[in-house]
């Protein structure tokens, strides 16, 4: 029914619960639960028996926890599992597939690199770890060339997968020179990762070589792709039953590997949940709650179920008001202006998709520059395109539905320069009338307008902050970016 993450409304990335958020959250409840679940997790990194709840790695019976506790003068069960049962749960829970169906598990990110099997009667099997901290070394490496960045011993930028994916499409594939392997092998064998600092890696040519280098991007293209390979050669040995694979974990956001799971036919079908990372941890283990007390482990879910908008209403003296009319608002995207949309209620996961927006035109690279420097990042970050789904092939090459932006795409038409990264590539959003009615009214006006049902779509958030969520952020947020203009509540606001 709802999803309520701490970073979105504007609280820096990756928050953790705190007391405003705990508050606002309980008040959308109409009654104490039941049930709290608490997803494993460790107080700190380096010393054992210091675990969260369930703790974080682990599928065995041991790595649940049932008990009583008192809340607020009530008893109530508290349920913990660990934080990979959280990952395998919420991707299990999340599919299209009916409950019962054998499914093969990849959890990928920060510490874990394992896949399992959930069987017919819900017993989850570990079937082997590929490697460790697959997602914290993709994240070294940009750390390794940032001249900017120092890197004390077991620590990561959260920031910096994202960057170096868009890297990669920089980058000449092909087998690794031996210089390349120096770094790639050692890296992707290291054992921990926790006792891994940069200055290790002093001596690398990469060491601080600048992420833009073009050795630095081929270094990229290639370390992803041997990532990649070792854990598609352990599935191609072990994982021969065809089942369906649910992929999470924080590499679960990478275009490029799911569009290589995809591709590679070992599965009869791939799912990746739009909140593959920790955002979809504590669904993960509310999925597992559910399915040790009631026996169901299934949810039915869209992805707009985070947070409801709050109109704050504050004083916009400079702002013309209007009721939103589809038609003007196409017409001022296809005069080149930015407009931050904000509509009902948030995304589950990180990717904007529609409903917390910066929207613009698709047709020149200067508005991919202008949106980068809206958004304050790197000029080498690609911007997304939105589409209708009805459209999609005539612009990439993709059939059907992709509405989580969790894929690749070939761009076919060459009219879409904003949305056309250096490799030829994008990561499309489609849109149905029955899956966001806004934002097809507004691509379908759009398409009247230009031939088009495309447009720019990136996420509307502060600088490392969650979504925006209420009119006092947005209006200061546009006035202060360039943006030029805003939609929420079925208002159109313009700068006069
Ligand atoms: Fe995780």
């Amino acid at each position: 029914m709802l999803a309520y993450e701490a970073e979105k409304d504007s609280f820096p990335r990756y928050s953790v619960f705190n007391p405003v958020t705990m508050l606002d959250a309980a008040g959308m409840l109409d009654r104490l639960p039941d049930v709290f679940a608490i997803s494993g997790w460790g107080k700190g990194t380096l010393a054992p028996n210091n675990s969260i709840g369930a703790g974080y790695d682990g599928v065995s019976d041991a790595d649940r926890q049932v008990h009583s506790a008192n809340v607020f003068g009530r008893r109530v069960r508290v349920f913990s599992s660990s934080h990979a049962l959280s990952h395998i749960w919420g991707s299990y829970g999340m599919s299209p597939y009916e409950q019962g169906r054998p499914c093969y598990a990849l959890v990928w990110e920060g510490a874990l690199g394992d896949f399992y099997e959930v069987d017919a009667q819900l017993h989850v099997h570990h079937l082997g770890q590929v490697m460790k901290a697959p997602g914290n070394k993709y994240s070294f490496l940009y750390a390794l060339a940032d001249p900017a960045a120092t890197l004390p011993r077991g620590h990561v930028r959260y920031s910096d997968p994202g960057k170096l994916m868009a890297l990669c499409a920089y980058g000449e594939p092909g087998d690794p020179t031996p210089e390349e392997r120096d770094v790639i092998d050692p890296l992707l064998d290291h054992p921990s990762f926790l006792d891994l600092a940069k200055d290790d890696l002093r001596d690398s040519p990469y060491y601080n070589i600048g992420v833009r280098s073009p050795a630095f991007t081929r270094l990229a293209k290639r370390f992803s792709d041997e990532l990649f390979r070792r854990f598609e050669q352990f599935a191609r040995r072990h994982l021969t039953k065809g089942y369906p694979l649910l992929v999470s974990g924080g590499c679960g956001l990478n275009c490029d590997w799911n569009s290589a799971w995809r591709a590679g036919g070992l599965f009869e079908d791939v799912f990746v949940p739009p909140c593959a990372n920790d955002t979809g941890s504590a669904i993960g283990t509310a999925i597992d709650a559910m399915r040790e007390f009631t026996g169901e482990a299934k949810v039915s879910w869209d992805v707009y179920r985070g947070q409801e908008f709050v109109d704050d209403r504050p004083d916009m003296p400079d702002v013309l008001v209007r009721e939103l009319d589809y038609d003007e608002v196409a017409g001022f995207l296809a005069d080149d202006r930015v407009v931050a949309w904000a509509n009902g209620r948030c995304e589950l996961g990180p990717r904007a998709l529609g409903n917390r927006s910066l929207l613009a035109a698709p047709f020149s690279a200067q508005t991919t520059a202008r949106l980068n420097k809206i958004k304050e990042r790197e000029d080498f970050r690609p911007i997304a395109p939105i589409c209708l789904e009805e459209d999609v092939e005539r612009h990439f090459e993709w059939t059907g539905p992709s509405p989580h932006m969790l894929y690749f795409q070939t761009v076919r038409d060459q009219k879409l320069e904003a949305v056309i990264h250096v490799d030829g590539t994008t990561r499309a959003q489609t849109v149905r009338a029955d899956q966001n009615p806004m934002m097809h009214a507004l691509l379908t006006r759009f398409r009247d307008r230009t031939g088009t049902g495309v447009l720019c779509n990136t996420s509307l958030n502060y600088h490392g902050s969650g979504f925006i969520n209420r009119t006092s952020d947005l209006y200061s947020y546009c006035k202060h970016h360039g943006v030029d203009a805003f939609v929420h509540s079925g208002r159109f606001c313009r700068f006069q």
